[in-house]
């Protein structure tokens, strides 16, 4: 996705938030099915910048939602796979991905919770705004993703750092990437950070005004 999000659907009734006390399935599933495409279906600008540099090979995508992601990647070469517990978000991102004949793009709905990853299996592990309203063990998850890459392999991470500058108050969890690097426990004996940095990105608030989001970008490279 360009992340417009959160603010682009909260007028329409029928787009309306979730109750927060749901479970996370139950939330996300109605976040996706309560309308069309939630996201722009584009890759991401900010990982497409980072991945661009990176040769292709196999790649997971946590959260991947309706997918944009995983097509750019399977698009640039990439054999890639995305995660997400919404059927709903996984349906769309399959339907896609046989529209534009992607054989490298596969979707699965899981919750990533419950999730165990093959062991140094893949070149880059992506999670991209994996942030939410509800419950989302967030690092525990990137950890286990973590002990999917092989040696060389990357871990990339863009994350909203702080509310859009429109937003007065704003439900999900931010994520500051100098915390995620001390939370992610990265010893540097294994663990390079290429990168860790917080971007300022250009957007439109619902009102028409000039605004900008704060995207945290976080990439780890396993020695
Ligand atoms: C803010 S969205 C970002 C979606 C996508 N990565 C993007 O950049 O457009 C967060 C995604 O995480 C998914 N998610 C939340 N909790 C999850 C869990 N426990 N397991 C798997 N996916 C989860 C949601 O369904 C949602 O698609």
């Amino acid at each position: 996705m360009t992340a417009h999000h959160h603010a682009s659907h909260a007028h329409a009734p029928s787009h309306a938030e979730p109750a927060p006390d749901l479970s996370p399935t139950e939330y996300w599933e109605q976040r996706y099915s309560g309308s069309e495409r939630i996201w722009s279906g584009k890759v991401n600008a900010t990982v497409a910048s980072v991945v661009a540099e990176l040769t292709p090979g196999t790649a997971i995508d946590l959260g991947c939602g309706e997918g944009g992601d995983v097509l750019w990647l399977a698009e640039q070469g990439w054999t890639a796979l995305g995660l997400d517990i919404s059927a709903t978000a996984v349906g769309r991102a399959r339907d896609e991905a046989a529209a534009r004949g992607l054989d490298g793009a596969s979707f699965e709905a899981v919750d990533l919770d419950a999730w165990q990853p093959e062991p140094g299996t893949v070149e880059l592990v992506t999670a991209n705004f994996f942030q939410s309203n509800v419950a989302l063990d967030r690092t525990a998850i990137l950890r286990r993703a973590m002990t999917a890459l092989r040696p060389g392999g990357r871990l990339v991470t863009v994350s909203h750092a702080a509310p859009p500058s429109w937003a007065k108050e704003h439900p999900a969890t931010m994520v500051s990437v100098q915390e995620e690097a001390v939370q992610l426990g990265t010893p540097a004996s294994e663990w390079v950070i290429e990168l860790a940095e917080e971007r300022p990105r250009a957007a439109t608030a619902p009102d028409g005004s000039a605004g900008e989001h704060r995207d945290a970008v976080l990439v780890l490279r396993r020695r």
